[in-house]
């Protein structure tokens, strides 16, 4: 069987995600877009070819008869309403992150989820599904370094937009290494601090960067994430995993390395896209296959909300400049 999609946001990663889904995967197939902005909505269905229909609003598209699974694309503060609507139709939907902008929408959404009784809801955090990461967990898992007792990750990205403020370096970045490293440890955060080192010339005045975060988890894991996001010289994501008995990096992606004119070199990515591209292809492969077992995978409803816990806690902790606890209500056993 094929899975109809509807596409709801019609934008950069909306429009990625649904040719993914039409040209790169199998067993979807986009059925219909829906944007506030009708020409985007009209520019992306013609683009797809066949018989996509525009619908001029995101719920009705969801009602839509030929439509078995919704992706949510739209702006972030949309998020809520629509991957309720859809849970309420009783319909699978795969939404970007955020689930939603705050941890009370999250929660909102859980509620929904558990009451509906069936897992209908899987998170954007791709990064789970990235090579690299899952050889980290496997080595973890198998005890290849021992306990994992530190973690320092770096998150860097070229350069900003003037639009990018300080609370966004945690909300729009540490946000997918809030979700990755609680999966990557099977833990979950007990506090965290934002501390800022000296301000780079490259940045603006409504934007403190670098920074760098300091989190405990509840196994006592300490963990450092640097987030620079003007550090000039490429996108580059970092992670090793200090353990009892050894050292397991994050592998680098692929890149040719030279030799030439008395030097030794290979190039570092600068485009986000690119690194995570083959994690996209896989996520939203598992969610097509998941709806037919039945089975969806992880990112859940239950982790988007924890992100938004983590991540609220992270903002306050950049306000206060203090050691903020990040207080977590127990896991409901439908998300076991
Ligand atoms: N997982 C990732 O790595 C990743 C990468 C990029 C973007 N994202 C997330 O995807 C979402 C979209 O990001 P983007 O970069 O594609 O943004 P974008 O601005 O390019 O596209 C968003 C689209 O949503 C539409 N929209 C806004 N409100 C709407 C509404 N009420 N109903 C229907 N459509 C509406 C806009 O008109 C726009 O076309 C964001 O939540 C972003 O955080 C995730």
């Amino acid at each position: 069987m094929t899975i109809g999609f509807g596409v709801i946001g019609a934008g950069m990663i909306g429009t990625e995600h649904a040719r993914r889904v039409n040209n790169v995967l199998t067993g979807g197939e986009v059925v219909a877009v829906n944007d506030v902005n009708a020409e985007g909505a009209k520019r992306l269905a013609d683009s797809l070819g066949g018989n996509v229909k525009v619908f001029d609003s995101g719920h009705d598209l969801i009602n839509a008869d030929n439509v078995d699974a919704v992706m949510v694309t739209s702006w972030g503060p949309t998020h809520e309403e629509f991957v309720l609507s859809a849970i309420k139709a009783g319909k699978y939907v795969f939404c970007e992150k955020p689930l939603a902008t705050t941890a009370a929408g999250c929660q909102r959404i859980v509620d929904a989820e558990v009451a509906a009784g069936k897992r209908l809801v899987m998170v954007g955090f791709m990064r789970r599904f990235d090579s690299g990461y899952r050889l980290l967990k496997q080595a973890i898992q198998d005890g290849e370094v021992g306990e994992p007792l530190m973690l320092h990750c770096a998150h860097r990205n070229p350069e900003v937009g003037e639009t990018y403020v300080t609370p966004m370096a945690i909300q729009d970045t540490l946000v997918h290494e809030l979700d990755v490293l609680r999966w990557l440890l099977d833990d979950d955060y007990k506090t965290v601090q934002v501390v800022f080192p000296r301000t780079t010339r490259h940045s603006h005045s409504k934007l403190r960067d670098p920074q760098v975060v300091l989190m405990e988890t509840v196994k006592g894991i300490r963990i450092d994430v640097e987030i620079f996001v003007n550090c000039k010289y490429g996108y580059d994501i970092q992670c090793s995993v200090v353990g009892e008995d050894g050292i397991a990096n994050l592998p680098e992606p692929q890149s040719l390395l030279v030799r030439k004119d008395a030097k030794l070199y290979t190039t570092v990515l600068t485009d986000w896209k690119k690194r995570f591209v083959d994690s996209y292809d896989v996520e939203l492969q598992d969610f097509i296959d998941g709806i037919g077992s039945g089975d969806l995978p992880g990112p859940t409803a239950w982790d988007g909300f924890c992100a938004a816990v983590a991540s609220d806690a992270c903002v306050k902790a950049q306000e206060t400049g203090n050691i903020e606890p990040v207080t977590m209500p127990a896991r409901p056993a439908f998300y076991d």
